[in-house]
């Protein structure tokens, strides 16, 4: 079923149906059921801020598929020294088959969508990280199954907001805890409630992981908050995903990665079998060579 959109800025671009087959695509694709291939494809990669999981999952996937990547960093094209983002877009789009770009502001990839004549794909804005909900998406349909109930604890950041509105596109129940002050966007849990969510965000950590199959969580200084540290890290106090709070249960542990181990979570959960970041990690290259296949027009 190819996508509606042309771009994939945040994770509701797609309908729950196509979300649905996207999934089922990249599940087969893993299990190697189907090949599908991009030959010739070129997908260029913006770069504003570092990435390993990011760059090397699109960068192998595209290899995989047939196709090539291209990674653009800030120094390597004249976007980084001023060259315009729509001229960038405009000139990319004559040579590229699709865009995958990982910025600050969240309108600026709606920018570089509206002037590359090609598929544009987010790889994380301050706002959104909807290649990375695909991933876990898939993770917990591996795992647990998608009658999970998850709770987000920290930051109220990109990966978080998207997965709610994932979650909820996939019929997941979710729980939210983050401290007052970092919070989602209410619009997120307005998205959210468009797919028959209801989710009361709540700023007590054991409220949220109350009856929890998975508990997720991400850094709590995301790149380009580090000015913020000291007063992040104060905020933070409680928010950690550590053996005191999943004490009496045995809920599985989602974390994005990088981590910053001591702060959001502790080494010994993420080094234990509640822990599902590798699996997540895996899955951005399964997840995202359906994307590229459906986006880029695969065979
Ligand atoms: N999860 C994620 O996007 O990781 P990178 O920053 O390494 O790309
Ligand atoms: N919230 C983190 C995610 C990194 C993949 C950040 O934006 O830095």
């Amino acid at each position: 079923m190819p996508l509606a959109t042309d771009d994939f800025l945040d994770i509701d671009d797609v309908t729950p149906a196509e979300l649905d087959a996207l999934l089922d695509r990249a599940a087969a694709m893993k299990a190697g059921e189907t090949d599908p291939r991009l030959p010739d494809a070129t997908l260029g990669m913006i770069f504003e801020k570092p990435s390993t999981r990011t760059r090397v999952s699109f960068e192998t996937g595209m290899t995989r598929l047939g196709g090539h990547a291209m990674f653009l960093g800030p120094d390597d094209i004249q976007l980084g020294h001023g060259e315009p983002l729509r001229d960038t877009a405009r000139v990319l789009g004559r040579y590229v088959d699709g865009v995958m770009a990982r910025l600050f502001d969240h309108e600026d990839v709606e920018t570089l969508a509206e002037h590359a004549d090609c598929p544009v794909i987010n790889g994380l804005t301050d706002e959104a990280h909807p290649c990375q909900t695909l991933a876990d998406l898939l993770t917990i349909r591996e795992t647990v199954g998608e009658d999970a109930t998850v709770a987000w604890v920290g930051d109220g950041n990109n990966v978080g907001q998207s997965f709610v509105v994932g979650a909820a596109m996939a019929g997941i129940d979710v729980a939210v805890a983050t401290p007052a002050e970092y919070g989602m966007n209410p619009a997120v849990f307005d998205r959210a409630a468009a797919f028959g969510a209801d989710v009361e965000p709540t700023t007590d950590p054991e409220v949220a992981v109350d009856g929890a199959d998975i508990v997720y969580t991400d850094v709590w200084i995301s790149m380009g908050q580090e000015d913020e540290r000291a007063e992040k890290l104060a905020a933070f106090e409680g928010f950690q995903v550590n053996q005191e709070l999943l004490a009496g249960t045995d809920a599985k542990v989602m974390h994005c990665l990088p981590a910053h181990r001591g702060e959001e979570i502790t080494n010994d959960v993420l080094e234990s079998d509640r822990a599902l970041a590798w699996d997540q990690a895996e899955n951005r290259m399964h997840a995202q060579n359906a994307l590229l296949v459906e986006l880029l027009g695969g065979e």
